[in-house]
Parts: structure tokens; C-alpha cells; sequence
């Protein structure tokens, strides 16, 4: 029986193929197999988007397997279950064949990735090593030069802003909210309004081609939209 293959998750980062790792573009220059979910049949997965450049410069690109499974952006718990399941299966049957998978994922494989919902289903049963990326929202700080915390100070990430929001602006010293196209205009006015002095910035698509820095929030949110606030209390 073949030896399994092992799945490698990586990080692919914010957008610039140029912040792969060098781990990263070494792994994507030989691996017979790399996965690539995106949320619908008919749009290109930014993570695909940037390897790329990479993968095409191989001698074998034509025989390398590129599996892109469908990861919607829905809600719904058991429907989503089901569809980690089936693409955990399918990684499965890959590294059950002996060869090695890379998971690809945009930014950090540990910061609301894909990768690790397949990560936890088959931890047990196969060797994974994951590759961290940058992150989103470091690299938002690093496009407004700007430090996101410095020395005692408490960063919090918001995927989704909820009723936890009063704490988190009492409590926070920056806060980074993500998926910020998810934000209502009641909860952005409330931030607005907290009485702490406050610098608010928006990037959309940071260090790819159409990058867009905003002052405060964003009237048009493209997916790639992160906004931080960042608190100068005296
Ligand atoms: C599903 S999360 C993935 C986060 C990713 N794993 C990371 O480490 O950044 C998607 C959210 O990440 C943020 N994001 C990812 N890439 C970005 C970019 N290039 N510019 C701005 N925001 C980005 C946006 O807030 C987007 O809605």
C-alpha cells in the first residue's frame, strides 16, 4: 500500500505574490496537488490568484492536479458541514494515493481560514504541516506604516461586530474589523460616536493592484475590505 501523502495548509497572504514566503514558494514548486476553494463556480479564487506566478513557471504545470471545491459563503451550520466533510474526504482520497496536498488560503492559515475547518477533520489520521502567511490586517498596519499595538496595549480582531461591541470599545486599544462588507452603517456610527480619541482607516484589496486606502470607513465594501481603529487615548 503507498505511503500517505501529507497535507501542507498555506498561507498565501494579502494579495502581492511577492509576500509568499520563501517556505511557501518552495512547497508550491514540486506539490502534485493543490486545492483551492473559492465561493462560487464562476469567480477565481483570490487565493489562486496569488501562486499563480509560481505555479505557472513550473515544467509540470500541465500535470499538476488543481482541485478548486466550492466553500459558499453561507451561514447555515449543518450545510456547511456537510461541504467541509465532503472536501476533507476528497483531500482524503489524495494523500490515501500517497501524494502530498497543499491547501491554499488567503492570508494566515489561523485567522478565519478555510484550511482550518479541514485541518481539524483529518489531524488524526495524516501527517499536515501548515505554513503560516501574513495576515490581512498586518498588512493593512504596514500599507499606513502605522503600528497596529505597541507595548502594553490589547489588539482586538472583530470578524463580526455583535452585542460584545460596547466591551470591545471600552476595552480595546486597536481593533481591526474584518469582513467589514458584514458592517451596518448603526454600528459604525456607534463606533464613531464612542468618546475616545480615535484614528479610523479603511484598506480595500492592501497590496494588490488595486489597493485603496480610506479615511475612516468605507462607503463601498469589496470583500477585501478591513477597517482599524486605533485608539490615542493620552
Ligand atoms: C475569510 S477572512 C480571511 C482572513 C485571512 N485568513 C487573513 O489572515 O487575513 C476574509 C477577510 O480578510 C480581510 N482581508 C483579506 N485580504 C485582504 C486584503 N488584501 N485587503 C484588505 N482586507 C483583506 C477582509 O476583511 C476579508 O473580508
Amino acid at each position: 500500500m503507498a505511503e500517505k501523502g501529507k497535507l501542507i495548509g498555506i498561507g498565501v497572504g494579502p494579495g502581492d505574490t511577492e509576500l509568499l514566503t520563501l517556505k511557501a514558494a518552495k512547497v508550491l514548486k514540486t506539490v502534485p496537488v493543490v486545492f483551492s476553494p473559492k465561493s462560487a463556480k464562476e469567480k477565481e479564487s483570490i487565493a489562486l490568484s496569488i501562486v499563480r506566478p509560481i505555479l505557472e513557471e513550473r515544467k509540470d504545470y500541465k500535470r499538476l492536479m488543481l482541485v478548486e471545491p466550492i466553500f459558499p459563503m453561507i451561514e447555515d451550520k449543518d450545510e456547511l458541514e456537510k461541504i467541509w466533510n465532503s472536501a476533507a474526504e476528497m483531500i482524503a482520497q489524495y494523500l490515501d494515493s500517497g501524494r502530498d496536498v497543499a491547501f491554499i488560503t488567503l492570508g494566515d492559515t489561523s485567522v478565519f481560514s478555510t484550511y482550518s475547518y479541514v485541518q481539524k477533520r483529518l489531524i488524526d489520521r495524516y501527517e499536515i504541516e501548515t505554513i503560516p502567511g501574513i495576515t490581512s490586517f498586518t498588512a493593512c498596519a504596514a500599507a499606513r506604516n502605522k503600528a497596529l499595538v505597541e507595548q502594553n496595549q490589547i489588539l482586538t480582531v472583530v470578524p463580526k461586530i455583535d452585542d460584545r461591541l460596547e466591551q470591545i470599545l471600552e476595552y480595546s486599544d486597536s481593533i481591526v474589523l474584518m469582513k467589514a462588507s458584514r458592517n451596518t452603517s448603526d454600528l459604525e456610527a456607534k463606533i464613531e460616536e464612542k468618546d475616545r480619541k480615535k484614528e479610523i482607516y479603511s484598506v480595500q484589496n492592501c497590496t494588490r493592484e488595486n489597493e485603496k486606502m480610506i479615511e475612516g470607513f468605507s462607503n463601498e465594501k469589496p470583500y477585501l475590505t478591513t477597517t482599524i481603529i486605533k485608539f490615542e487615548d493620552d
